[in-house]
């Protein structure tokens, strides 16, 4: 029997609030997360991820649909039952506790013996680097120390599953990178199942197995992270998962190739073959999404596949990783990220652009 198998099957949660309106805070979500699976729910502020996370912890019910852990419904058993364990943005330590009684607390109710919670909580303390540090309270720790004893008491009671709600935000950007770095390590060598609430998208994205892109209490997709960045299903996630640019387009034809659907596309007067979403028709206006740095520029047409398109720089931003442009091409423009930053090509330049096609996606809409 696998362990930490989580489903979600048509999940909704509505609240009514003070004023008598009915929020639906998260629409018929429909999830399968795989025992020892990262899943990660990314959103904007707002769309339901913390409510989702809420209902799987056990904070919350749902108004409609059921949780099955392992194959058994949930949905209306208590939080201490679930064998779950979550971290908060907050950390939500006990302030007068040590170190030590903090991870500990978990095990204390488990009723584990005096010698097995001190071994483990050794154990984890090491796991965690916050060896020395088991007599301090948490207000002699910093931020991130502080989290990682959060992570710890989670991890102590070796729960089925590990929930996170943002834990990172409250931390500076160079701890966050160290700490989620060592986040992936534990979680993957535990081997428990994780679902991780953010906003971020770079730390959905090298984070996670899986991603669940939500927006207004909807699941819009559920996908590894390439597939949601190459192939989004619709111009929300495209725009949320860094940055895009949306071309209208015409679809002349549609092919079935070895490599999967391809839609011909006319683009500004030429005609190319571009990896397309299913559902598209022939003759009808269809959208070409093109990441900023996917696309080649150059002075010089030659130097690049064809077809290749004529435009003007607008603007030049030099930012020394990458140079970015914005672009006047056809009645369009476009952001582009070139990676070569020894060259600057002039604002006013007429230049030549071009783009992988399977770097590409047209999306029916
Ligand atoms: N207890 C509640 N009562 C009324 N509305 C709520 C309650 N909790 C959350 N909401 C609403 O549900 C929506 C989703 O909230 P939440 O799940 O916290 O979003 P996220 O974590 O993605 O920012 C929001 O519109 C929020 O205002
Ligand atoms: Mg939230």
């Amino acid at each position: 029997m696998p362990v930490g198998t989580l489903v979600l099957e048509d999940v909704t949660k509505s609240f009514i609030t003070p004023e008598k309106r009915t929020v639906t805070a998260v629409d018929k979500a429909n999830l399968r997360i795989e025992q020892g699976q990262f899943v990660t729910l990314l959103g904007p502020s707002g769309c339901g991820k913390t409510t989702t996370l809420r209902m799987i912890a056990g904070f919350e019910f749902p108004t409609n649909g059921r949780i099955l852990l392992d194959g058994r419904d949930i949905a209306n058993m208590p939080p201490n039952k679930r064998e779950m364990a979550m971290v908060f943005q907050s950390y939500a330590l006990f302030p007068h506790l040590s170190v030590f009684d903090n991870i500990a607390y978990g095990l204390q109710l488990q009723n584990k013996s005096g010698a097995e919670i001190k071994r483990i909580v050794g154990e984890m303390t090491s796991l965690v680097n916050l060896g020395g540090l088991e007599r301090r309270r948490p207000a002699e720790l910093s931020g991130g120390q502080q989290q990682r004893v959060a992570l710890a008491r989670a991890i102590a009671i070796r729960p089925k599953v590990l929930l996170f709600d943002e834990p990172l935000s409250n931390l500076d950007a160079k701890l966050r990178v160290g700490l989620r770095t060592e986040i992936r390590r534990l979680q993957k060598k535990l081997g428990i199942s994780s679902v991780y609430v953010t906003h971020d998208q770079s730390e959905a994205m090298s984070l996670s197995d899986l991603i669940v892109v939500m927006n207004a209490g909807k699941i819009e997709q559920i996908g590894k992270p390439h597939e949601i960045y190459l192939r989004p299903t619709n111009k929300f996630v495209a725009d949320f998962i860094g940055r895009a640019n949306f071309v209208a387009v015409n679809v002349l034809a549609l092919h079935n190739t070895p490599k999967g659907e391809r839609a011909e596309i006319e683009l500004l007067g030429q005609r190319m073959l571009v990896p397309a979403q299913a559902g598209l028709q022939a003759n009808r206006a269809a959208t070409l999404v093109i990441r900023p740095e996917s696309i080649l520029i150059s002075e010089q047409a030659a130097d690049l596949p064809t077809p290749h398109f004529a435009a003007q720089v607008r603007t030049t931003t030099y930012y020394g990783v990458n140079v970015e442009y914005d672009l006047g091409t056809g009645n369009t423009e476009l952001n582009v990220v070139d990676n070569d930053s020894s060259r600057i090509l002039p604002e006013g330049s007429n230049v030549f652009w071009s783009f992988a096609a399977d770097r590409a996606y047209v999306l029916n809409e």
